[in-house]
């Protein structure tokens, strides 16, 4: 408060602490820690459902409880008929987001323990979660094909499994390290929007699956999630990579924002561009890869000369979704199958820490307008 009945506004919550967590910190001078596991030392080093472990359970597995694990994942993966029926029925139009947002709404009323609220079906329906966000992304991509959605295999690690649904075929092993790679670096980070908005649902005591279908709607802005989609249209839109100077200071000068560029807690580089700027480069034997490769390393030198700053995940990771063949529609459905780890990890923590996020507002409206019967008016 500052004068008597006045609050004090922090316009867009910037620098706010909204509660304690204890499951990832991202220090603004540029490093990412998950669980105190500084993000470097993960990366390439562990596999996904590692990392969604050790979000969930707050410590990393041992050999045993990660194969468990991972069968566990592999085991939930298939879908209830009625929900590929459900998506089948929805139209080719609509964007992939908004199926994923309806159909993990639908995935509550398909609970097997809907009324249980404790810790332990909580456990059990965030990896339900975790295996299932992945396999709806990969049935409404399979539909939209008008091709079959394949059946998990037991042989496939539950990685394997979310590119194999997806692509229909097998994947090979680089491109299922890729893909470990950027559902680590994808999975959590901090409060931001999409997880602020999980934690305000989950605070309400409201079920796992309103949290999510909360985050899903909030991670589809192109100010969160959906900039990686933002970011591969412009890509594309340059056309030429000589043409990248003269488009970029355009958009600089007519004070556009630049896609995949700026973030409100890193002062520094993002920690997780430099982990994706060698996935890609990794991958520039492809010819559209090296091309995008090197119109992304123009526009980070000339946004930074003009602005200061810093790509952040979506610019890369769009380049790295795109050299694994993922079409720009489902980048923020991969997004969401990778935080959908963190999402839940949170859920969890907000859960014991049970208190209602409800801030204040201040009020700045007028009083003692006269009110005017509708026939008057
Ligand atoms: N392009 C050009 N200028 C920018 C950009 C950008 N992408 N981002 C920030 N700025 C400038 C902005 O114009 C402002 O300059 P000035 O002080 O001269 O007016 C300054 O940097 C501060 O920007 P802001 O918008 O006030 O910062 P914010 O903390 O409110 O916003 C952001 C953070 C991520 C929304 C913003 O950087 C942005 O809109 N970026 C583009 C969209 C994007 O890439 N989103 C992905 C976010 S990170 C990954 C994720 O969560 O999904």
């Amino acid at each position: 408060m500052t004068k008597k009945g006045e609050r004090a506004v922090v316009r867009g919550l910037k620098d706010v602490a909204a509660a304690e967590t204890k499951i990832s910190f991202v220090e603004p001078k540029g490093f990412l820690y998950y669980l105190g596991y500084n993000i470097d030392d993960l990366v390439g080093r562990v596999v996904y459902p590692e990392v969604a472990f050790l979000l969930i359970h707050k410590r990393l597995p041992n050999r045993q409880e990660l194969d468990q694990f991972n069968a566990c994942l592999i085991s939930e993966m298939k879908l209830p008929e009625r929900m590929v029926e459900s998506i089948r029925a929805t139209p080719k139009s609509c964007h992939p987001m908004d199926i994923l947002r309806t159909e993990v709404s639908r995935l509550g009323e398909c609970d097997p323990e809907n009324n249980d609220l404790s810790e332990a079906a909580n456990l059990r329906r965030a990896t339900r979660l975790v295996a299932r966000v992945p396999t709806i992304v990969a049935t409404i991509h399979r539909v939209r094909l008008d091709k079959p959605i394949p059946v998990p295999r037991e042989d496939f690690s539950f990685t394997e499994n979310f590119l194999y649904m997806f692509k229909g075929s097998p994947p090979e092993e680089a491109e299922t390290d890729v893909l470990h790679r950027l559902m680590i670096l994808q999975a959590d980070h901090g409060f931001n929007a999409s997880t602020f908005a999980a934690r305000v649902t989950a605070s309400t005591n409201s079920d796992m699956y309103s949290a999510v279908t909360s985050a899903i709607g909030t991670l589809k802005g192109p100010l969160h999630g959906g900039a990686g989609e933002k970011v591969m249209e412009m890509l594309d839109d340059i056309g030429l990579e000589e043409h990248v100077e003269e488009y970029i200071q355009g958009l600089l000068d007519e004070n556009k924002k630049i896609m995949g560029f700026g973030h409100r807690v890193y002062k520094a580089e993002d920690p997780r561009t430099k982990h994706l700027r060698g996935i890609v480069r990794n991958l520039c034997y492809r010819d559209r890869t090296n091309s995008l490769c090197n119109k992304c390393s123009k526009i980070e030198k000339i946004v930074h000369d003009r602005k200061k700053i810093y790509p952040n995940l979506d610019f890369y990771s769009a380049v790295a979704m795109d050299a694994l063949d993922v079409p720009k529609e489902f980048f923020t459905p991969f997004f969401a199958s990778s935080r959908i780890s963190g999402w839940v990890a949170h859920v969890i923590e907000q859960y014991e820490d049970a208190v209602l996020l409800r801030p204040s507002s201040k009020y700045v409206g007028e009083f003692g307008r006269k009110f005017i019967p509708i026939e008057q008016r």
